[in-house]
């Protein structure tokens, strides 16, 4: 069987070209299987995984959980709000009482930059990073480019936006790594004071000019604006914001072309994408959501084969 080169996915930086690929071709058999009346295997039989969640989430926490039960893991969910990290107790303690209870796998999201990478060199089980802080959302990326493969094919030569919020987005981060690896040419666009210093030395190219970019890309990734990362003003207002960054039917009017429309959710609408946008026909917004299962049980299944302890 062939093998991911990592025993953890903290990110996708630490991933190589093989390894995507791995991650997708497994992703699609396993989309096969959740399109069957029966939509589980008992590949993972023997293994416990622990959902740690220390952020708020709605899709990534549910996609991981049904991942973990369409492999027939056994699967303990924690969220921090009713947790004793509330009494004061550290993320090692609590991870390492988790892990006494015998769980192999553990799945995070937390606020803090480098958790993950941190949880991996304090404690025996395999980590899988489902968002730390403003770094990293691997499965994020993985499903984004997997639903952008899905629609355009090979990505090589492709050219893709990511549009928005770029200086507090995980996601904008582990996008730009995958479609990179993938071969992808990548334009970010943004208020100057939402996107980073430097950032270009990832091999990205920046715009100011939302329509220039739309009329460039064939797929445009929307993020959300993410007002709880924001301690100042970015931008004067909501409505000047929308006004010269948000998608709307008449800008995609404008371009006289198709493009496929992204957005990891949740979604801020009438902000950075209107309603008859965001349910359109060019949006893939649910096929992200989708394919998130099949991608998460590709990288649980993978990492879990690592561990020596898959059945299948
Ligand atoms: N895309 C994403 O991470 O959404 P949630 O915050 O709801 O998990």
């Amino acid at each position: 069987m062939e093998q991911l080169s990592v025993n953890h996915l903290l990110g996708i930086k630490d991933l190589n070209d093989a390894d995507i690929q791995l991650i997708f071709s497994t992703a699609d058999q396993f989309k096969e299987v959740l399109n069957r009346p029966i939509k589980k295997v008992p590949s993972l039989r023997d293994i416990t995984i622990a959902n740690l969640f220390f952020e708020n989430s709605t899709r990534t926490k549910l996609s991981f959980e049904l991942a973990e039960k369409r492999l027939s893991a056994d699967v303990i969910n924690f969220s921090a709000a009713q947790s004793s990290v509330k009494k004061g107790e550290t993320l090692l303690d609590t991870v390492n009482n988790i892990l006494a209870m015998k769980v192999d796998i553990i799945v995070m999201r937390h606020p803090n930059p480098g958790s993950a990478l941190f949880l991996s060199q304090n404690v025996n089980a395999c980590i899988v990073n489902a968002g730390d802080g403003t770094h990293e959302h691997p499965t994020q990326a993985l499903l984004d480019a997997y639903s952008i493969k899905e629609k355009l094919g090979d990505l090589r030569g492709r050219k893709i936006a990511i549009v928005g919020d770029i200086l507090h987005s995980r996601v904008a981060l582990s996008n730009i790594y995958a479609l990179k690896k993938l071969g992808a040419e990548v334009k970010l666009c943004g208020p100057k004071s939402l996107i980073p210093k430097h950032i270009e030395s990832l091999g990205v190219s920046l715009s100011t000019d939302l329509i220039k970019t739309l009329k460039w890309c064939d797929a445009v990734n929307m993020l959300r604006v993410q007002n709880e990362r924001m301690d100042l003003n970015y931008f004067p207002s909501n409505r000047e914001y929308a006004q010269l960054y948000g998608l709307n039917a008449k800008k995609l009017e404008s371009l006289k072309k198709d493009i496929i429309i992204l957005h990891p959710g949740p979604i801020n609408r009438g902000v950075e994408i209107t309603s008859d946008v965001a349910d359109s026909k060019n949006a893939i917004i649910l096929d992200q959501v989708e394919n998130g299962v099949a991608i998460r049980m590709a990288v649980i299944y993978l990492l879990a084969a690592k561990l020596n302890i898959s059945s299948k």
